[in-house]
């Protein structure tokens, strides 16, 4: 044989060598990737509930409230934080920016999913769930069927539950509503809207008239703008709002600090909400 054949030859042996260990390598590899076992036991996902109270001059209900929803929560094994969100400022109560602003505040100490509650309506059925709904459900707690007072079909008002990360695509609540009432519908048209599922708390074994308790303070006058008063102002309310939300709520951190009600810890955000005068006259009373 001539030389260059037999170098031709060798180099043919030499790269049909490497290709076949690049196969075996490659086969071994795909072996090890499927054979590998994970040897840490399966992480078990620690929730962390963080309820937003929107408040304002409610003490007597506040102390009622807070030790009882802390125990409600521990019998359900639920790890959580309450946190009041306290509107300093001398506008109009405004009970969605203070949720938005309680969504900021629970980002800040890691919860994953809330709770918005108002102070005056606590659960009292054990069964009442409190614990993670999920991501991409909307959990109504005081679904029509229980809460004590309002049963029309569309009412998400009063308890609803849902992730951290589901309210921010929903971009929170409008902040157009200062003084009481009409925010709650208008979020149930976001909640429509962006199609995630609406679930209704169902199948206790209680009624409308035993599933929550709702307190009533001395002092309970709602914040309320009487439709006769200003018409403009109702036409303005009624309308889906595509502009505000959690990503432009405008507000002042005053302070942060713990109290105590009855051995229970809570934390007070006391926040002063800022006013578009031009946008929202409404919101000096
Ligand atoms: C809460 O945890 C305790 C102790 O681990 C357990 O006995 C109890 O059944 C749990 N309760 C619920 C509602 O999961
Ligand atoms: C809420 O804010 C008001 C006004 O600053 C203050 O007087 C009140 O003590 C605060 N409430 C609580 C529970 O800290
Ligand atoms: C909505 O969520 C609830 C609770 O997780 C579940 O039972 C139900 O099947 C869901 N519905 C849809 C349409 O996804
Ligand atoms: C609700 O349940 C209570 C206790 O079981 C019962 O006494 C009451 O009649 C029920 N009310 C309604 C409206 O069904």
């Amino acid at each position: 044989m001539k030389l260059k054949a037999r170098l031709i030859l060798t180099g043919i042996i030499l790269i049909s060598l490497v290709v076949c260990y690049c196969l075996v390598l490659l086969i071994l590899d795909m072996d090890l990737m499927t054979d590998y076992v994970d040897p840490r036991p399966p992480q078990v996902k620690s929730h962390k509930l963080c309820v937003v109270v929107p408040y304002r001059d409610r003490l007597e209900e506040l102390e009622e409230f807070s030790p009882h929803m802390s125990k409600f929560l521990n019998n359900q094994n639920v790890s959580h934080h309450i946190l009041i969100v306290n509107q300093t400022d001398s506008f109009r109560f405004n009970r969605a920016s203070l949720i938005n602003v309680g969504w900021n505040e629970a980002d800040r100490l890691g919860c994953d999913y809330m709770v918005m509650n108002d102070v005056d309506l606590l659960p009292v059925n054990p069964e009442v769930p409190y614990e993670f709904p999920g991501v991409g459900v909307i959990r109504h707690i005081t679904s029509p069927e229980y809460h004590p007072k309002y049963h029309y079909e569309k009412f998400i008002g009063g308890i609803l539950m849902l992730t951290l990360e589901d309210y921010k695509r929903l971009n929170g609540m409008s902040n157009k509503y200062w003084g009481w009432g009409l925010e709650d519908d208008e979020f149930y048209l976001r909640i429509v809207d962006s199609k995630l599922n609406l679930t209704r708390v169902s199948g206790l074994s209680t009624n409308s008239t035993n599933t929550f308790r709702h307190i009533h303070g001395p002092k309970r006058k709602r914040d309320y703008i009487p439709k006769k008063n200003d018409k403009k102002q109702w036409e303005i309310k009624r309308k889906r709002d595509k502009v505000s939300g959690l990503h432009n709520v405008r507000y002042l951190i005053n302070s942060r600090r713990l109290l105590d009600f009855s051995g229970t810890s809570v934390t007070i955000i006391n926040v002063a909400l800022d006013c578009d005068f031009n946008w929202t006259p409404y919101c000096k009373s």
